[in-house]
C-alpha cells in the first residue's frame, strides 16, 4: 500500500503576536490532509513554522525592551506559545521551521546569491509607496483608494536602495503555467483573481532587500542589506528538506510540494512570486496552490489590532479539542470566508456531534449491552431493511475520497454525517427494543445491532483525521480492534466480526446547554 510520498505545507506564521482562531483554522486543516493521506497510505511530510524577521518583528521586540530573537522565542517556545497551542489542537507536523534557524539562514543566503548570479537580482533604487504594517511597496495602480490593498492602511513615500528580482521576465511562463495546468491555483476563482489583477496588467519587478532594520539575513555580498521578508519566507518550503544546507536532506524525495494550502491574501505571492524564484533557481514548480478563505468575525478578519480575537485555547479547553477541530472544517467551505459566531459553534457541536453521533454510539452501545450483555452473538437475521442503511455506509469510503481530494472538508463531512443520521433513523425503523421482547427475534435484533456497528465503525474511520482522540474513544468504545480502523478496511462492508464485544465508557461528547454557553462565551470573549 505504499502510495509514495505527499508534501504539504502550511504558511509559517509571524510569531508578532499569539496565535489566534484564523492561524489555528488553517493548521487544523493541513493536519486534517496530512492525517487523511498517512491514513491512504502515503508517506507524508507535513511542514509548519514561523517566520521570524522583518521590521514589524524589531519595532515589537524594541517595545517589549528586548532582543527580536528573545522576543519571538518566548512567543515561539515561551507558556502559551505557537508549539504549545499546536501540542493542545494535536497538529501532526512532522517538521517545525524557524527561520531564524542556522540552517535556513544559510540557505538563504546562498539562493539569494544564486538569483542574483543567474542575474535575476539587480541593484536599484525604490522609490513609492510603502506599507509599514505590511512591509509592501505599491505601484500607484496598486493602491486602494490611495490605502494598502492588503490591510487597508495609510502608505508613505518612499526611497531606499534596494536590490530587485526579475520578476516580470516570468509574467509568461506563470500565465502559461496557469493555462497548462489549471489546477495548478485552486479555488478556480483565486487564479483568475491572479490572472486579471497581476500577470495580465504585467508584472512589476518585485524589490527583495532592505537598508533600513537590521532583523533579517544579511545579503551574503552586500551585508547592509538585508533579504527581504517574503524570499525569506517563501524559501522555508525547499530549506526545510534541506535545500541549499546540510541539516536535512530529504529534497529529492519531496520536492515538488504536494500541495501549499495558504490564505487568500497572500495567494499572491505563492502563486506568482514563488513560482517566479523557483524557475530562477532552475528548480520543479509546487504541484498545487490553495488559497483558502478567512474566517471572519463581526464580518473582519480577526486580527489583534482589531481587538476581535477568539482563543482557540479557551475554546478547546472548554468544547474539547476535537470538537473545536471539527466544527473548524464542518462548518466553513474550506475556499471561501465564513463568519465565525458563538451560535454556531454551540449549534454545531449540539446538532452533530451530541445528537447525531454521539447518540447514536451510545444508543448503539447501551443496546449491546442490554440486550446481549455486551458481545452480541454470531447468529445474525438479515433483512430488506438493512440494504439502504449497508449501501451508504458502503459506498462512503468513494464519496468521502472525492470531497477530501478536492480539499472539501465541509463536503467530506457532510457526507458522513448523511450516515449517521441514517444510521438514527434505522433505529427508530427497526424498533430493536421491540425486537427485544420476542427471543424468536434475537437473531434479527443482533443483524441490527451489528448494521449500527458496523456503520459507526466506517464512519469513525473517515471521521478520524479531523478528531483522532474522539475516534480512537469510539473505537474503544464499539469494539474495533486497531487493524479494522484502516482506510481500506474501510471500503468493505462487514469487516466488523460478528460476535463484537463492546465497552460502554464516558458520554463522548455531551450535550451542551445553549443559553448557558453562549452568556459563558459573551463572559471570555
Ligand atoms: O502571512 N482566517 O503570516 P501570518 C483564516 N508569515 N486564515 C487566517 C486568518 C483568519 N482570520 N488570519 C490569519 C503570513 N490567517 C506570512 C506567511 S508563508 C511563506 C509566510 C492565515 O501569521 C493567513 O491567511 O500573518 C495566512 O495564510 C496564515 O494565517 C499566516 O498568517
Amino acid at each position: 500500500m505504499d502510495k509514495g510520498t505527499f508534501y504539504i505545507t502550511t504558511p509559517i506564521y509571524y510569531p508578532s503576536s499569539k496565535l489566534h482562531i484564523g492561524h489555528t483554522y488553517s493548521t487544523v486543516a493541513t493536519d486534517a490532509m496530512a492525517r487523511y493521506k498517512r491514513m491512504r497510505g502515503y508517506d507524508v511530510l507535513f511542514l509548519t513554522g514561523t517566520d521570524e524577521h522583518g521590521m514589524k518583528i524589531e519595532d515589537s521586540a524594541k517595545a517589549a525592551g528586548v532582543t527580536p530573537k528573545e522576543f519571538v522565542d518566548n512567543i515561539v517556545c515561551g507558556e502559551g506559545g505557537v508549539l504549545d497551542l499546536w501540542k493542545l489542537m494535536n497538529i501532526s507536523y512532522d517538521r517545525f521551521i524557524r527561520t531564524t534557524d542556522e540552517y535556513h539562514i544559510e540557505s538563504i543566503k546562498y539562493i539569494f546569491k544564486k538569483m542574483y548570479e543567474n542575474g535575476d537580482i539587480y541593484k536599484d533604487a525604490y522609490r513609492g509607496s510603502y506599507c509599514t504594517p505590511c512591509e509592501s511597496f505599491w505601484t500607484s495602480s496598486q493602491l486602494a483608494e490611495g490605502k494598502c490593498p492588503d490591510c487597508g492602511r495609510e502608505v508613505k513615500y518612499a526611497e531606499e536602495e534596494a536590490y530587485f528580482f526579475r520578476q516580470s521576465k516570468y509574467a509568461e511562463k506563470i500565465m502559461k503555467l496557469y493555462a497548462d495546468d489549471p489546477d495548478f491555483l485552486q479555488p478556480q476563482s483565486r487564479m483568475n483573481e491572479m490572472l486579471n489583477n497581476f500577470l495580465k496588467p504585467g508584472l512589476e519587478d518585485v524589490c527583495v532587500s532592505r537598508t533600513t532594520f537590521k532583523w533579517g539575513v544579511p545579503v551574503d555580498f552586500d551585508p547592509g542589506h538585508v533579504v527581504y521578508v517574503w524570499v525569506d519566507a517563501l524559501s522555508n518550503y525547499i530549506t526545510a528538506l534541506g535545500y541549499g544546507n546540510d541539516k536535512y536532506n530529504d529534497f529529492d524525495k519531496y520536492w515538488p510540494c504536494d500541495v501549499h494550502f495558504v490564505g487568500k491574501e497572500i495567494v499572491r505571492f505563492h502563486s506568482i512570486l514563488w513560482p517566479a524564484m523557483l524557475m530562477s533557481l532552475g528548480l520543479e514548480l509546487p504541484k498545487r496552490v490553495f488559497g483558502h478563505g478567512w474566517l471572519l468575525f463581526d464580518g473582519d478578519k480577526m486580527s489583534k489590532s482589531k481587538g476581535n480575537i477568539k482563543d482557540p485555547a479557551l475554546l478547546a479547553e472548554r468544547y474539547g479539542v476535537d470538537a473545536l477541530r471539527f466544527f473548524l472544517l464542518r462548518e466553513f467551505p474550506f475556499g471561501s470566508d465564513g463568519s465565525f459566531t458563538n451560535e454556531l459553534l454551540i449549534t454545531r457541536i449540539n446538532s452533530d456531534l451530541a445528537n447525531d453521533l454521539g447518540n447514536l454510539v451510545s444508543r448503539t452501545v447501551s443496546m449491546v449491552e442490554k440486550y446481549f450483555g455486551g458481545t452480541l452473538p454470531e447468529n445474525h437475521e438479515d433483512g430488506v431493511e438493512d440494504n439502504e442503511l449497508i449501501t451508504m455506509a458502503a459506498g462512503l469510503h468513494s464519496t468521502y475520497e472525492t470531497q477530501m481530494e478536492k480539499y472539501s472538508f465541509q463536503n467530506a463531512l457532510a457526507e458522513i454525517f448523511k450516515v449517521t443520521s441514517r444510521a438514527n433513523k434505522y433505529i427508530d425503523e427497526t424498533a430493536p427494543w421491540i425486537l427485544a421482547k420476542d427471543e424468536d427475534k434475537k437473531p434479527r435484533l443482533a443483524a441490527v445491532l451489528y448494521n449500527l456497528l458496523e456503520t459507526i465503525r466506517i464512519c469513525t474511520i473517515m471521521l478520524s483525521p479531523v478528531m483522532p482522540d474522539s475516534c480512537e474513544e469510539i473505537f474503544k468504545q464499539i469494539g474495533v480492534p486497531e487493524q479494522l480502523t484502516t482506510f481500506e478496511n474501510a471500503s468493505v462492508y462487514g469487516g466488523l466480526q460478528k460476535n463484537t464485544t463492546v465497552c460502554k465508557g464516558e458520554i463522548i461528547f455531551p450535550r451542551l446547554d445553549v443559553e448557558k454557553e453562549l452568556e459563558a462565551l459573551a463572559l471570555i470573549g
